[in-house]
């Protein structure tokens, strides 16, 4: 046993030494499902680049075998075996020492080793299912971020790209895929070998396999790439429109990046047990079966919309991130901000008619949210060690980076942008790429300062508010950094401007690069600042504007997402204290006839929103307050009805479930009943036309609404239709709304029926959104399981829900003590970031409360909506 302080000089550090680097694998695995493990080898081509003796690479959880550990470089005479062979678990880095120097140039590297196929859904791993009534086991890969180093030794950072020649050793009734099509197979009795055709080169948080008994669905693109959509067997059908979806956008990316899809097949495949919505691994991308799945009878639009986002993000990758990857996980944001942003493309491309560009709003809406707090990051973040890695997959590298990619886009102009765009994954393709790249070709392609504009974006944290005023014949604008909590940051953007005044032929654009700035008055009779919100920034108007905005928007003189954007700021500025609670309510108001989905959709979440800080706040507001919210909604409800209309849209059909359900969660009685009449018919039949998809959810929470402890007949029956569904599309429908119920009793009770073997591990962070009354229930169950939570989901990025979701809603100074004094001893690296960030959002929600209580007239205020006669 080699003491670890000789390989001192290797700890520690977020890179690895490059004294080799790797150019092939030819990596063998061989699955066992019954006994959960895995052995393998691997021969790892490798250029020794300078004098060493040492080899280090990436492994984690695996055995390796000393004595297999062999260089050989044929041409310079040298094969040796290594003299120690040393893994140092804590920095997931293997030391190889040799006698001699490694010669310098080509050689190769062989070692054998075996690990265990694990259940925590990371590195090469176990999950369940049943067929023909028995449950089985499947072998799945999950590699990214850095989980490749847990099913084979390798070079595990995403600069280290090499070519992958696979070859699988399985059961031989099995199905055995991997990135690249097989162009061998070789039975031998029970057991059946098969070989992939080479890669070409790629990182390692990219190889996939995935073995055991599935159905598919094939297509195929016009230049004759195989697409496959693999499930569950007896699920083929579902598969259908996720295989659609996906040629055509293979079709459509082809032509916006003016490069093919690189490889000769795409496989997608279902995977029951999966930690992410789903993984762009080359060639074979993994899904959850919410996010591949659709039903023709049982799902609903949200599903189907859910699916096809998925798809075409995944599918963007297969560019973004496969064939041009980031240099490291600092420029994360290069893949998931882009393929978030391009999969709206794709989804526009193929159907117009979902709007889907209002809907990115909803991006914005959350990348600001999260970068509204101190406790954000910049989206370029510096990561020192793996661990960190986990915690960026947020809504900073998402929406924040792909609401950045708009911006950008719309200051540049959609043809400049793709023009660029597409030079840029030609110049690095099969290569890496870091985000001055990305700069660098778009201020070739368009000539502006690109760099100097996006770097106040990417490099610091947060966003600006501009507020604008009127003030002797000249508009005025400044700029100060956001925070939700009100207090002033002193971060400095460069803004694109641009308003458009009184009609959308009227628009002036400029570069706000200072403090504040002014303009000559347009004199119209409204100006919208930030139009179509394209800037990733807030805008406050003066009380003048304002009034004028209001109007506008009653009279529906503004584009849809200029309502939406209108709406959300004012949330935003009342949130953070800088706009009266009374001013937003009556900004609401006027929202009342309005028409759009997305609009409506915000329009419910603030509502819910407010409704429970005010809940908090002063209880005694609360009848009047749901009163006038049921009366806004209730004009929406009244025109899309319980039931579906024959050829509505896919947008009124999103709705419906939303309206619904926010009607159900606010107690209104007409909802409440006309839901429990049409869930009675549906326990009769499951195929009653009197519960379509859509309204499930809210049909459910309405159900969970009503459940007490000594009336638990809809709690029964709701866990009776879980248990019976092999749709998890319906599975996590009911998780999502066994929480509503207000019996703090009953919701103990749905808590720990999440940590029944009933319940995937994958799914258990659905059921963590409970009612307002469940809070302090669910907080003490948080405690109480703490260990358990901890030891079961702690190693993967799931542990970070269960801190947000049962620490952010609560609203008190005391809270934020006693959350701080029981995580002081329980924090650790995975965790830190967002507990901070949930500590933050409570102390935001606490001055709030402070703020509302202060306000004075807004009873009045209330009363006076609430008894609005429109
Ligand atoms: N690359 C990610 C998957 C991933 C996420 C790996 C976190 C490791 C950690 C994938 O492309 C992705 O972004 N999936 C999203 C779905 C997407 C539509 C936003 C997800 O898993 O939620
Ligand atoms: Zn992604």
């Amino acid at each position: 046993m080699a003491d670890n302080n000789k390989y001192e000089q290797f700890r520690c550090k977020p890179r690895l030494p490059k004294f080799a680097t790797p150019k092939k694998y030819n990596l063998k695995l061989k699955p066992d499902l019954t006994a959960c493990t895995f052995s393998g080898s691997v021969e790892i081509s490798l250029d020794i680049v300078s004098d060493t003796r040492f080899i280090v690479l990436n492994a984690a959880d695996l055995t390796i075998d000393p004595k297999s550990v062999r260089f050989h470089s044929p041409s310079k005479g040298f094969d040796e075996v290594a003299v120690e062979v040393e893994l140092i678990e804590s920095d997931e880095i293997a030391v190889f020492e040799f006698a001699k120097s490694l010669p310098i140039g080509l050689g190769v590297l062989f070692l054998s080793f075996c690990g265990t196929l694990n259940d925590q859904m990371k590195g090469f791993y176990r999950s369940t299912y049943e067929h023909n009534g028995v449950k089985k086991n499947m072998a799945v890969t999950q590699f990214e971020p850095a989980d490749a180093r847990r099913c084979f030794p390798c070079w595990d950072e995403p600069a280290c790209k090499a070519t992958f020649k696979i070859t699988l050793e399985v059961p031989s009734e099995l199905v055995a895929l991997s990135n690249m099509p097989v162009v061998d197979e070789k039975v031998e009795g029970s057991l059946k070998t098969v070989s992939y055709q080479e890669s070409p080169i790629m990182s390692t948080y990219l190889v996939a396999a995935v073995v055991g008994v599935f159905d598919y669905v094939e297509d195929h693109t016009s230049d004759g790439i195989k697409v496959r959509v693999y499930c569950q067997v007896g699920k083929a059908n579902q598969g259908k429109f996720a295989l659609d979806v996906a040629v055509k956008t293979l079709g459509l990316y082809k032509d916006y990046f003016e490069t093919p899809y690189s490889l000769p097949k795409l496989d997608m495949i279902a995977i029951p047990d999966f930690a992410a919505g789903a993984m762009e691994n080359y060639g074979l991308v993994t899904y959850r079966e919410t996010a591949l799945l659709y039903d023709d009878k049982h799902s609903a639009a949200a599903n189907k919309q859910r699916v096809a986002t998925v798809v075409a993000h995944e599918l963007a990758h297969q560019w973004f991130g496969n064939l041009v990857t980031m240099e490291w996980w600092t420029h994360l944001w290069l893949n998931e901000g882009f393929a978030t942003w391009v999969s709206y493309l794709a989804a526009d491309g193929i159907f117009p008619e979902w709007k889907i560009w209002t809907q990115f709003l909803d991006e914005c809406t959350e990348g600001l949210r999260l970068d509204g707090l101190s406790e954000s990051h910049p989206i370029e973040v510096e990561i020192n060690h793996a661990g960190e890695i986990d915690e960026i997959f947020d809504a900073i590298s998402y929406r924040k980076g792909a609401s950045v990619i708009r911006m950008l886009q719309s200051y540049l102009g959609a043809d400049v942008f793709q023009r660029a765009l597409a030079k840029y994954i030609k110049r690095h393709a099969c290569s890496n790429a870091k985000t001055e790249d990305l700069w660098a070709v778009l201020e070739e392609e368009s000539g502006e300062p690109v760099n100097k504009l996006m770097n106040s974006w990417t490099k610091q944290k947060g966003y600006p508010v501009v507020s604008v005023s009127l003030k002797d014949n000249k508009l005025e604008f400044e700029q100060m950094q956001f925070l939700s909590s009100g207090s002033a940051g002193d971060g400095q953007w460069v803004v694109p401007i641009t308003l458009c005044c009184g009609s959308y032929e009227s628009k002036k654009s400029f570069l706000l690069d200072k403090k504040s700035q002014a303009i000559n008055d347009p004199a119209s009779r409204w100006i919208k600042i930030n139009v179509d919100q394209a800037g990733f920034y807030r805008v406050k108007y003066d009380e003048h504007l304002s009034a004028k905005l209001r109007y506008a928007v009653e009279s529906k003189s503004l584009s849809a997402m200029d309502r939406y954007g209108i709406l959300d700021d004012s949330f935003a500025l009342s949130m953070a204290g800088q706009l009266p609670l009374s001013s937003l309510l009556t900004l609401m108001g006027a929202y009342r006839e309005e028409p759009e989905y997305t609009v409506l959709s915000n329009l419910i979440t603030v509502s819910s929103k407010v409704a429970r800080i005010v809940a908090d706040a002063d209880n005694k507001l609360m009848d009047h307050l749901k009163m006038f919210f049921i009366n806004v909604l209730q004009y929406s409800a009244e025109r899309i009805g319980f039931d579906p209309k024959h050829g509505e849209s896919h947008l009124d059909a999103l709705l419906r479930g939303e309206l619904f359900a926010t009607l159900a969660m606010l107690g209104h009685e007409e909802t409440l009943k006309e839901a429990s009449k049409r869930f009675q018919e549906f326990l009769e039949d499951r195929n009653t036309p009197l519960l379509p998809p859509d309204i499930r959810r809210a049909v459910y929470v309405a159900v969970m609404k009503k459940v007490t402890v000594s009336n638990r007949a809809g709690f029964i029956s709701l866990l009776k239709v879980y248990r019976e569904t092999d749709l998890s599309q319906e599975k996590t429908r009911i998780l999502g709304a066994l929480g509503s119920c207000s019996d703090p009793d009953i919701v103990l009770e749905v808590l720990n029926f999440l940590l029944t073997p009933e319940v995937r591990s994958q799914d258990v962070v659905f059921g963590l959104a409970v009612s307002r009354d469940g809070r302090d229930v669910a907080w003490n169950w948080l405690k109480n399981n703490w260990e358990h939570i901890s030891n079961t989901w702690g190693r993967g990025f799931l542990i970070t829900r269960f801190v947000s979701s049962i620490v952010s809603p609560f609203s008190s100074y005391e809270k934020v003590k006693e959350v701080e004094e029981f995580f002081a001893t329980r924090t650790k690296s995975s965790i830190a970031r967002t507990l901070k960030q949930s500590i933050e959002r409570v102390q935001i929600n606490a001055k709030w409360v402070e703020s509302i209580r202060n306000e004075t007239n807004l009873a009045d205020c209330v009363q006076e909506l609430a008894y609005r006669k429109y």
